[in-house]
């Protein structure tokens, strides 16, 4: 199984959703699930990758020895983790679903119900991905869309304002796609490329972007 275009490369790969708390109680999160990373991951490593999974709260495991699992809970922490590793990062692969927002104030006790209308303020989070952009290198830089309207074009601007090399685009309007799912959709583009793949498992999907990856280091 050992592919010569990944053998010996050091691959960083995000997964799952983060969390953002509100309060020691309560989070607000998504429903990635981190089965595209982990299978991601499983996939690199057995083509001879050593491989660095930085995962928000997921119940996905792996005990490959060539991943080394970092768990994290926030985007803030998840932004942390990604940047011990950037430099020394030959390929990255970010398919976590990361916060765009997080609550301005965290509060330390439990909120009580009290009033009628409760209102949260959200602050920006930081962009992972588009801070690597800026920060590149040497990486190759592939990142996710994950969509539900004017995909193509919501994609290709991520493409070009991050900085990435590839990105891969999953739709929420395509039944079987996404999270929650076993199975997903893609199509990826670079900045001169485009192909669509068919509904597939995960683990089929993994193989396909690490295929894409390969003709193009
Ligand atoms: O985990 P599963 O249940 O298997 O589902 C897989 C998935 C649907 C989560 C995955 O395939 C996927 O699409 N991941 C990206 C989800 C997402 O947050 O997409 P986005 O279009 O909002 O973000 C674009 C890119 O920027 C992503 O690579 C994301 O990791 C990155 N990002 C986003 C925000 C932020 N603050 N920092 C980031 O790095």
């Amino acid at each position: 199984n050992i592919d010569p275009a990944f053998a010996g490369k050091k691959i960083l790969i995000t997964a799952g959703p983060t969390y953002e708390n509100i309060d020691p109680v309560r989070f607000i999160g998504n429903h990635s699930s981190g089965k595209m990373g982990f299978d991601l991951a499983k996939e690199a490593a057995k083509r001879g990758a050593e491989v660095t999974l930085i995962s928000g709260p997921s119940s996905q495991k792996t005990d490959d020895k060539n991943i080394a699992v970092y768990r994290v809970t926030s985007a803030q922490e998840m932004f942390d983790e990604v940047f011990k590793h950037y430099e020394n990062t030959d390929i990255a692969i970010m398919s976590a679903a990361v916060a765009d927002y997080t609550p301005k104030i965290k509060a330390t006790e439990k909120i009580k119900k009290n009033d009628d209308e409760l209102t949260i303020e959200l602050i920006k989070n930081k962009d992972i991905l588009r801070t690597m952009g800026e920060k590149k290198t040497h990486q190759f830089l592939v990142g996710f869309a994950l969509e539900t309207q004017n995909e193509e074009e919501n994609a290709k601007g991520k493409l070009v304002k991050k900085n990435l090399d590839m990105i891969i685009l999953n739709s929420l309007r395509d039944e079987g796609a996404g999270f929650a799912n076993a199975t997903n959709k893609i199509k990826i583009f670079t900045p001169t490329e485009e192909q669509s793949f068919t509904l597939k498992s995960k683990e089929e999907v993994a193989r396909d972007i690490l295929n894409f990856i390969a003709q193009k280091l």
